[in-house]
C-alpha cells in the first residue's frame, strides 16, 4: 500500500506530485471524528491555523512519520508531537509578508496613522509632528530568516543603524544576554523570536523599563513573549509606544484593556496572512513531498533544543 499524505487543500494546487504516495484532503477543523485512513497517514500537512483541534489528533495516527506546518512558529504543535515523529516548519514561507507587516506597523505607529484614521472618522484635520523612521536606531530581537528580511526592508528608509540580536552571539549579531546594554540605545525594538521556554515573558517590566522613553516596541513574534500586564503598565505611563501583531491572549477579548491602552496599535495576528504566503507554501510542500518519496533529507526539520 502506498504511504498516505494528508493535505489541507486539493493536490491540483501543488503541480505534479510523486505517484508513489497517495493523497487525501483533510480540511481545517475536519479531524474530529477522524477521517477515513487515519490509521495509515504518514505525512500530515497541517492547515494554516493555530487550532488545537487539528494538532490534537497527532498522537492518534499510528503510522505518522512527518508533520509539516505552514507556520514558522511551532510552539502550538510541540505539545502534541509524538516521540519519533519529524516536525518540519514553514520557515521561509512568511518572510516577505511578516517583514512587510513589521515595517507597516513601525511606519504606521511612528507617523500616527491610527490617530489620523480616528480623527478622519470625526471629520477632524489633525495636523501634528511625528517621529520619522529615517535616522532611527532599530534593534531586531530574533535575527533569523524574518529578522534579516526586516533589515533588508529597513535599509532603504535611511535608519541610522540596525542592531541585530539573536540567541547566540556571532559576527555582527549580539546575544540576547547583551540586551540590558543595547535596549536603552534603541529607538525602535522589533521582536521576532520564536516562542520558547527562554523567550516567554522575555519582554517584561525590566525589558520595557530599559527601553528609551518614547521608544517603539513592535511585536511580530508570539503574544506570550511580551508580558501583557507589564506592557499595559508601560503604556499607561506613556513610557513607550507599541505596535503589536501578536498579543496574549489571542484572540484579544472585546473588553480587554489593551484595546484601550494609549500609544498602542494592534493588528489581529496577520503577519503571514497574505497572498504572498500561498505560492511559497505550495512550493515548500511540493518539494518536501518529492524529498519524502525519494527518501531524501527534508527541509526545515525542527529540533526541540531550546
Ligand atoms: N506574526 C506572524 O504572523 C508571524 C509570522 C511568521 C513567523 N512569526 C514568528 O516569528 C518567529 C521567527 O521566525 P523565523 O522564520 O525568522 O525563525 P528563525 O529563522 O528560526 O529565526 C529565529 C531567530 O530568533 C532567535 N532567537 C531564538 N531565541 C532567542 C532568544 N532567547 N533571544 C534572542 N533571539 C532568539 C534565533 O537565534 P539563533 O539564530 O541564535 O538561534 C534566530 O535568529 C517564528 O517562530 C514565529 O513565532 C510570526
Amino acid at each position: 500500500m502506498k504511504p498516505l499524505v494528508w493535505l489541507p487543500f486539493d493536490t491540483s494546487d501543488l503541480g505534479d506530485l510523486p505517484d508513489s504516495l497517495t493523497y487525501q484532503v483533510v480540511l481545517p477543523g475536519q479531524t474530529q471524528p477522524h477521517p477515513q485512513g487515519a490509521e495509515s497517514v504518514e505525512f500530515y500537512v497541517l492547515p494554516y491555523t493555530f487550532a488545537d483541534v487539528d494538532t490534537a489528533l497527532l498522537g492518534e495516527l499510528p503510522a505518522l512519520q512527518v508533520v509539516q506546518t505552514q507556520t514558522a512558529g511551532v510552539d502550538h504543535v510541540w505539545p502534541y508531537l509524538p516521540p519519533g515523529v519529524t516536525l518540519c516548519n514553514g520557515r521561509g514561507i512568511h518572510d516577505a509578508s511578516t517583514a512587510e507587516l513589521a515595517l507597516t506597523l513601525t511606519l504606521a505607529s511612528l507617523r500616527g496613522i491610527p490617530e489620523f484614521v480616528r480623527a478622519a472618522a470625526n471629520g477632524e484635520w489633525s495636523h501634528q509632528w511625528r517621529p520619522a523612521l529615517a535616522d532611527q536606531s532599530v534593534l531586531i530581537l530574533g535575527y533569523g530568516q524574518i529578522g534579516a528580511a526586516i533589515e533588508a526592508r529597513l535599509k532603504p528608509f535611511e535608519v541610522s543603524e540596525v542592531v541585530r540580536v539573536a540567541r547566540t552571539k556571532r559576527d555582527g549579531v549580539h546575544s540576547f544576554h547583551e540586551l540590558p546594554e543595547l535596549l536603552p540605545k534603541a529607538d525602535i525594538v522589533i521582536v521576532v523570536v520564536p516562542q520558547t521556554a527562554e523567550t516567554v515573558g522575555l519582554v517584561d517590566a525590566n525589558f520595557l523599563n530599559a527601553m528609551r522613553r518614547g521608544a517603539l516596541l513592535v511585536n511580530v513574534s508570539r503574544g506570550p513573549v511580551v508580558r501583557t500586564d507589564h506592557l499595559l503598565e508601560a503604556l499607561a505611563q506613556k513610557h513607550i509606544w507599541a505596535a503589536l501583531d501578536v498579543v496574549d491572549p489571542e484572540p484579544l477579548p472585546q473588553d480587554h484593556p489593551l484595546w484601550e491602552a494609549p500609544q498602542c496599535l494592534i493588528s489581529p495576528h496577520v503577519g503571514g496572512a497574505t497572498a504572498a504566503m500561498l505560492p511559497r507554501s505550495r512550493h515548500l510542500i511540493r518539494e518536501q513531498l518529492w524529498r519524502y518519496s525519494r527518501g531524501e533529507d527534508l527541509q526545515n526539520v525542527m529540533s526541540n533544543a531550546y
